[in-house]
């Protein structure tokens, strides 16, 4: 499974860092959305669903947390711990967010306004769901 993390450009000098994201330059879709997370308790994990069509960039814009990325087939664990790190998460991809540092602050960035029929919350279900869509791909293939 490729990871695709960006390296944002931080705008520093003697007062500070800034970085600044725009849509289809820094970041590869249009923002319709941005959501964060903060106050996460201690040994908490969130997530635990896919997406049909969503893409997001999350970016930990303050301490650190871990995200566990799964296609169905093979699962990574990226840290993300810079607050200039993005970690692109794809479409049917079922993701998990734990070890949230205290004051942690997730900020993720998607293409799409809240819908919750966008949402694969069952695992059974997200591995069939990628199983269909893969299944057509082949049969696409065969044409
Ligand atoms: P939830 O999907 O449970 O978060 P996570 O995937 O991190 O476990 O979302 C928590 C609540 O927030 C839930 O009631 C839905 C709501 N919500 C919105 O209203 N808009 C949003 O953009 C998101 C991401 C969640």
């Amino acid at each position: 499974m490729q990871v695709i993390k960006y390296v944002f450009q931080p705008h520093g000098d003697d007062r500070g860092q800034l970085v600044s994201l725009e849509e289809f330059k820094d970041i590869p879709f249009r923002i319709k959305r941005v959501y964060y997370m903060y106050d996460t308790g201690q040994g908490v994990t969130r997530g635990y669903h896919a997406h049909k069509s969503l893409q997001q960039i999350l970016v930990c814009i303050h301490g650190s947390c871990k995200i566990l990325l799964d296609n169905g087939t093979e699962k990574k664990v990226v840290p993300l711990e810079k607050p200039y790190e993005g970690l692109y998460v794809s479409n049917n991809m079922w993701r998990e967010m734990f070890d949230f540092s205290p004051g942690a602050v997730l900020m993720v960035l998607a293409s799409a306004l809240y819908d919750e029929s966008d949402y694969i919350r069952d695992y059974d279900e997200f591995l069939a769901f990628i199983k269909d869509a893969q299944d057509v791909i082949s049969d696409e293939g065969e044409k």
